[in-house]
């Protein structure tokens, strides 16, 4: 396998097998590994299998949002949740400027898991933009813990063509910003 980081794309249709177990295990395994925030790991894992439950999950995608076919029919959605007050935070007081430190953890461990199951032949899609609240319901979120995205997971059944993306000058800045 190429540089698995270009590599990834964002797949929305996914062949009808299931993914073995051990595939499974590794994904998880690469979640567990991420950096985060004190190494305080404030992120918490929901893996839905069930179809019926998935089904509910694509009803609360917003309208159109692609994602929808697949998040019903997907092996696998992982609904990825993190713990506000775990990450940024020391002895219960927020330390930076930022109150959501948990978000960018939790970013990482998206990556984490898209890029691994990448390597393992198998395509992903975060997905962000649905009804959070009526999600957290669904699934039972506890109290203090956050419903943020959902990985779908699968063998892909095609590969889309490769987005735009920027070029390193048109982002990339030596020295300061604007110099
Ligand atoms: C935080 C985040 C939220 C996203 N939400 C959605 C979504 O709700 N539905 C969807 O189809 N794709 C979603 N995507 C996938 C992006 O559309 C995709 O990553 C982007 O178009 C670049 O394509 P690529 O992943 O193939 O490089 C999301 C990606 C990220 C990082």
């Amino acid at each position: 396998m190429d540089d698995p980081i270009k590599q990834r794309r964002s797949i929305r249709r996914f062949q009808d097998k299931e993914i073995e177990s051990e595939k499974k295990e590794k994904i998880f395994e690469a979640a567990r590994w991420a950096p985060s925030w004190g190494n305080l790991q404030c992120v918490e894992l929901v893996v839905v299998e069930d179809k019926g439950m998935q089904k509910q999950l694509a009803a609360l995608l917003a309208p159109k949002n692609p994602a929808t076919r697949c998040v019903a029919l997907a092996p696998v959605v992982v609904a990825l949740c993190g713990m506000p007050i775990k990450s940024g935070y020391y002895r219960d007081k927020q330390v930076t400027r930022y109150s959501s430190w948990f978000m960018y953890d939790l970013g990482i461990v998206s990556q984490n898991i898209c890029l691994k199951a990448c390597e393992l032949g198998l395509g992903s899609v975060i997905v962000g933009s649905f009804d959070h609240q009526q999600a957290e319901t669904l699934l039972k979120i506890p109290a203090g813990c956050e419903l943020v995205s959902l990985i779908v997971l699968g063998y892909p059944d095609h590969i889309p063509p490769t987005p735009k993306r920027k070029t390193v000058a048109e982002f990339v800045h030596y020295g300061v910003y604007d110099g």
